[in-house]
């Protein structure tokens, strides 16, 4: 018998319900939070009431959207951690409620491995073979992950400082864009000469990242350029654009070859919120044909904050049997270790 899973995602300022039967994605409902625009970042109180509004409204889209109804659903999936508390007791509150008062199990799912899992949704493409690397590159993460099974997952690199997300929203802060920037930088850098300015990059050994450096290098750069003309970023902003997303690019791409080469695995996927940049897209497909990598692209609606993510990583729980009990409490950090 099939199972119809409802998942649910409130990490942070998106509100996500989605409806899977197995692993085919029916319905995958978003509603993004634009109140945090204003502030130039998420506000988390602000986020976690705008989860209680949307929440209700999301999962009721998201079963009609499905064309099933509330009785079909047999499993509960939802983001457990890590991300901001008070949204993540939203989402958590609301999954228990579901699955206790309609008497069906349910699954706590690591957000994490939800954008990695991702991957395995139903579709006319080949699914990851395991063991494949993942660059996970988010908001709140980047990550270079072995992954050896849908639950056998080691960072092989991570950031010691900003998450890529962070580097594409803060310069596009410093370029007057609103919250979050990084789609606004990937737009223009189209129009843009990605060498006509060089920011200097960090130098981390092994397979770390660090993208503070480039954000403070980027701000003084603009610092001094503005004292010589004040127009310096409105004259300049595609190539700006275009020059920032190289630097940001050039240094995932730099770890990502290495992991490939010392760890021999050619297998290779994308995902998060920056794995929906157009540039970085690119730059693994021309990768992919040096190295003859087999890779792994998300669609959008997969690759930024959704459900289905945590529907496809909770169904493959449930066939673990690997279910949760009503007192489980959310967590904000990474659980997962690294690889030694
Ligand atoms: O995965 P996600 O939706 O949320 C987190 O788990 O953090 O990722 C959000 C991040 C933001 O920093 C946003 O600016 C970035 O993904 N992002 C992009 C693009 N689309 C989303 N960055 C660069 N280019 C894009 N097209
Ligand atoms: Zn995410």
């Amino acid at each position: 018998m099939s199972v119809y899973t409802l998942a649910i995602e409130s990490s942070c300022d998106d509100t996500s319900a989605a409806i899977l039967k197995d692993n085919e994605l029916l319905s995958n409902v978003i509603a993004s939070q634009s109140v945090h625009a204003q502030y130039g970042g998420v506000v988390p109180e602000l986020a976690s009431r705008a989860h209680q509004q949307n929440i209700i409204p999301v999962v009721d889209t998201a079963i009609k959207q499905a064309g099933i109804e509330r009785k079909d659903i047999s499993l509960v999936a939802f983001t457990r951690g890590p991300g901001l508390l008070g949204s993540l007791l939203v989402g958590v509150s609301f999954a228990k409620s579901f699955a206790y008062s309609m008497n069906i199990p349910m699954v706590d799912v690591d957000h994490l491995q939800g954008h990695i899992l991702s991957h395995f949704i139903k579709k006319s493409t080949p699914a990851p073979q395991f063991p494949f690397l993942c660059l996970c590159v988010s908001g709140g993460h980047t990550q270079i992950l072995r992954i050896n099974s849908p639950f056998d997952m080691q960072v092989v690199g991570t950031t010691i400082d900003d998450a890529a997300g962070e580097a594409f929203d803060k310069a596009a802060k410093i370029l007057g864009f609103p919250y979050p920037g990084g789609p606004w930088i990937d737009k223009l850098a189209k129009e843009g000469n990605a060498d006509a300015f060089t920011f200097s990059k960090a130098n981390i050994a092994g397979y770390d990242y660090s993208f503070s450096g480039l954000k403070t290098s980027f701000l003084y750069f603009l610092r001094d350029k503005l004292k010589e003309n004040p127009n310096f970023i409105q004259e300049n902003m595609a190539d700006l654009c275009a020059s920032i997303q190289k630097a940001i690019i050039d240094s995932l791409m730099k770890k990502l070859i290495m992991a490939s080469k010392n760890l021999k695995i050619k297998e290779i996927a994308i995902a998060g919120g920056v794995s929906a940049n157009s540039g970085l897209q690119q730059a693994i497909t021309d990768l992919s044909k040096k190295y003859a990598w087999t890779i792994h692209i998300p669609s959008f609606k997969l690759s930024t904050d959704n459900a289905a993510m945590i529907g496809i990583a909770g169904y493959f729980k449930y066939l673990n049997h690997e279910f949760c009990s009503i007192d489980v409490s959310p967590y904000t950090q990474q659980n997962f270790g690294k690889l030694e």
